[in-house]
């Protein structure tokens, strides 16, 4: 296995640090020097990028959120000019302007490494067919995906989302070993190929690399059981890349390794900013070591996790993103992630893995109706007595007493991409989270 790791896998704690802070302050000042927004922000912090002499000096360093992105659409974050970006990448967002990035030809390189180095954290190997059912586009999943996985020295099925009885007859025809798809389109797959008479466990498919969106344990031992596959994650976001900031080793499946010689990571406490040791729970912000058209500096994701010691690798590991900031539900006071629901959900005897999280103002009062779906063959009493388990336990684990729907197989909207959980109906039919 070492024989097969990069040089950077490889690396001892203290060279990876001494490579890091060298990264770091090389980047420190080409952001400063390139981009006017970091340059008035480090000025108005009183702060040159030389001040930064050991990796914890960061932590005095001002953070950037997205709307500093969206304050400078859609080129004004970009460090080189234009005709050295060989690549845009957006991501729309729910509201206004979308958040613009940029690769340089090195950066695009990079960025092929980190994820072929993820498709073979996850257990990928050259000569193996990679059926990329990301979305190409805007979005960096499909094209992100795909790069890394020629890199590794694979064959790419570029499907891309969508037309999703294709991508079964894909499946079965070309026989890949991997695919790579947000673990709800996974699901929209696992009913297409029942609906068709394919036992889904029969396919050629080994692992599967989910990512994109937050899902639970529950839901990997859901996937794993029903492709008789493994399953592992893959984490990433636009603003520092795209798909292949963090991965999960198939040996251990015990959370991501952050591809630290490339991102330097920090978890905040997300109300106060201050930095926390590794293992708390906090806020992931992350900054790019190497990214030359577009360097990003404690970029606050809102995505909470913790940190925690290497395993499989020598790099730290986020845990399993529970949720982003943006995500909490706030119900009369109770706060509650959709993925809380998911695992409730999915340790539900008779239900299937899809529902959707409606929430309606009753007088002055905020509720939260959750619907799942029954799966085929559950019978009526059956069904009656997974509503109340899951509002109990969502009553158990969260405090938070829900009304809970079963309804109907194949009732619920299906994914194909990121899934949207939450239906917003305080304000009206119209109004979505
Ligand atoms: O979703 C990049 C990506 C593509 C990652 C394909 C993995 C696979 P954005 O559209 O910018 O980029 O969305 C980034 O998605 O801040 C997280 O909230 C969420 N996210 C991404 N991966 C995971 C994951 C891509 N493995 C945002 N677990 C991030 C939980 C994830 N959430």
């Amino acid at each position: 296995m070492t024989a097969l790791l990069d040089a950077a896998e490889r690396l001892s704690r203290e060279d990876l640090a001494a490579l890091q802070i060298e990264r770091l302050r090389a980047t420190l000042r080409h952001a400063y020097e390139n981009v006017g927004f970091y340059r008035d922000s480090f000025d108005r912090a009183g702060l040159r990028p030389d001040d930064c002499r050991t990796l914890s000096d960061l932590a005095g360093f001002p953070f950037t959120v997205k709307a500093d992105l969206r304050d400078h659409y859609p080129f004004g974050m970009f460090a080189v000019k234009q005709a050295d970006i060989r690549r845009i990448h957006a991501s729309s967002g729910t509201t206004g302007r979308p958040t613009v990035v940029g690769y340089t030809e090195r950066d695009l390189s990079i960025w092929a490494d980190v994820v072929a180095r993820s498709i073979r954290a996850a257990g990928g190997r050259p000569g193996h067919k990679v059926h990329v059912a990301y979305g190409y586009g805007l979005f960096t999943g499909g094209l992100g995906a795909h790069y890394g996985a020629e890199r590794l020295g694979c064959t790419v099925i570029p499907a891309s989302g969508g037309m999703t009885t294709r991508q079964v007859q894909l499946i079965r025809d070309f026989r890949p070993e991997i695919i790579m798809i947000t673990p709800t389109y996974m699901l929209t797959l696992l009913d297409e190929f029942e609906r068709q008479g394919i036992d889904p466990r029969s396919t050629s498919l080994r692992v599967g690399i989910f990512g994109a969106e937050p899902w639970t344990e529950e839901m990997r031992t859901e996937i794993e059981e029903r492709f008789a596959i493994d399953a592992v994650d893959i984490y990433g976001l636009s603003e520092v890349m795209g798909p292949g900031v963090a991965q999960e080793c198939v040996e251990t499946k015990d959370g991501l390794h952050v591809w630290e010689d490339h991102f330097f990571p920090e978890i905040v406490d997300p109300v106060t900013g201050a930095v926390l040791p590794d293992g708390e729970q906090g806020e992931l912000v992350l900054t790019s070591l190497t990214k030359e058209a577009m360097p990003v500096i404690r970029y606050r994701t809102r995505d909470l996790t913790r940190l925690l010691p290497g395993t499989a690798r020598v790099f730290r590991r986020m845990e399993k993103v529970t949720g982003r900031s943006d995500d909490l539900l706030i119900v009369r006071g109770v706060n509650l992630f959709p993925t809380q629901v998911e695992e409730i959900v999915l340790r539900t005897p008779g239900l299937a893995p899809h529902f959707q999280l409606r929430l309606t103002r009753e007088g002055r009062l905020d509720a939260l109706t959750v619907r799942v779906e029954a799966r085929p063959e559950t019978p009526g009493p059956v069904r009656d007595a997974a509503a109340g388990q899951v509002a109990h336990a969502v009553k158990e684990s969260v405090g938070l007493s829900v009304r809970v729907e079963i309804v109907d197989p194949e009732t619920l909207e299906r994914s194909v991409g990121k899934i949207k959980r939450i239906v917003d109906l305080r304000n009206g039919p119209e109004a979505r989270a």
